[in-house]
């Protein structure tokens, strides 16, 4: 069932956000947008065509298989057996977010989260007219978390803690120890956890993605988690997320909410892209996951060797590689512009995901190799040009 990851796919006209939407001059190329330049398995593609054979395409509910493959799914990959009424939907991650804040929060409350940090948190928290608190990982040779100071912002009033597990940009997968102190830290404050999990199946080997909500029955008490088979997959257009909530008193408080906004139903093609991939995906998953691994270990070589202003932050999980930038020497601000427009590679300027990105750029390399190549050539270039 595996795709052949080399092979270089056009996207353009497309209504590719990454290739058609996030730029403007064609000869720039795009590594910034979170999806993978792959096709999906194809047992999805052939799912999707039979289901649009039908022709008819009226309103739908959702079935309970799919219930019993998120379980079951959740189960093989994470070791956490979770009950399928635990489980709510959500058309995509970025609804489930923008509602939960409402949901448990009210207006100037504040709202933790550990930054350089995906930027639809932020965004989220400020759209919904709540206090965005930050916690700044600190960056030695990795990232760790400094809990002395994420223990000081939870005991100025925080009301919840969005966790991005694994972390993007910074590519983290959290520990065991690392989550447990989290959650202790959260429910002594008691502090609700909303753990966002998209990214829980890009994990490379050697490390482990770990439910924060299946380390302790307190700890599923206190937390919702969203996951979807979005980024797995490479399914993010078809909108079919999930939710799981084992708090039977949160659950319902949010899934009044996902019906007062609408977003509680996953779209039809979404629930057959899902069904498919969870079922008879895995040895695709396999596949893209080591493609995506020696992608990232070729160009963390390609910097140490030929580019060593530039240095990619230790991967643990995802597929957004975190560029250490400081030592070109070029005004951080600039950055973002040289890329574009000197190297004509798009990167995602790291101050887009909190003051302490500053200095990084959040690069995309689930592309071909050819491609990753030539974004590496052209940022060699001119980075070379500037040394001289
Ligand atoms: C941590 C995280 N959550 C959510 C999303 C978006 O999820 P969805 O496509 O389901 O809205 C992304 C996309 O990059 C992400 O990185």
């Amino acid at each position: 069932m595996s795709r052949n990851f080399d092979e270089i796919i056009n996207r353009k006209n497309t209504w590719s956000l990454k290739w058609d939407f996030n730029f403007q001059q064609h000869d720039i190329l795009p590594m910034s947008i979170a999806d993978m330049d792959f096709y999906s398995p194809k047992a999805v593609e052939n799912a999707i065509i039979e289901r649009a054979k039908h022709g008819l395409y009226g309103y739908v509910g959702v079935p309970d298989t799919f219930k019993k493959i998120i379980k079951s799914w959740i189960n093989r990959r994470h070791e956490w057996d979770i009950d399928e009424e635990w489980l709510l939907y959500s058309y995509t991650v970025t609804a489930s977010i923008r509602n939960i804040i409402p949901a448990f929060t009210d207006p100037g409350d504040k709202i933790l989260i550990l930054t350089p940090c995906y930027g639809s948190f932020s965004y989220s928290i400020t759209l919904n007219n709540r206090e965005l608190v930050t916690s700044p990982l600190i960056l030695q040779e990795n990232y760790a978390i400094d809990f002395d100071d994420f223990e000081k912002k939870l005991s100025e009033g925080v009301k919840l803690f969005i966790l991005c597990s694994p972390h993007n940009p910074i590519g983290k997968v959290w520990t065991k120890d690392e989550l447990l102190k989290l959650g202790e830290l959260c429910m002594l404050y008691n502090v609700l956890i909303i753990s966002d999990e998209i990214h829980s199946d890009i994990v490379f080997k050697g490390y482990k993605h770990i439910p924060i909500a299946s380390l302790s029955f307190e700890l599923a008490q206190n937390s919702i988690t969203f996951m979807s088979a979005g980024k797995t997959f490479n399914l993010s257009g078809l909108g079919a997320s999930y939710i799981i909530a084992p708090n039977s008193a949160l659950r319902e408080k949010f899934k009044k909410q996902l019906k007062l906004t609408g977003v509680h139903e996953p779209n039809i093609f979404g629930i057959v892209a899902a069904e498919v991939a969870y079922s008879y995906g895995q040895q695709w998953l396999e596949a893209v996951l080591d493609y995506l691994q020696n992608n990232y270990d070729f160009m963390s070589k390609f910097f140490s060797e030929k580019i060593p202003e530039i240095r990619a932050v230790n991967q643990e999980g995802t597929y957004l590689g975190w560029l250490d930038c400081r030592k070109i020497n070029i005004d951080c601000n600039e950055l973002n512009d040289f890329f574009t427009n000197k190297a004509r590679v798009k990167l995602n300027d790291g101050k887009a995901f909190g003051e302490n990105g500053t200095g990084f750029q959040r690069i995309n390399f689930a592309c071909s190799r050819v491609i990753l190549i030539e974004a590496l050539n052209r940022i060699q270039l001119a980075v070379n040009k500037i040394s001289i």
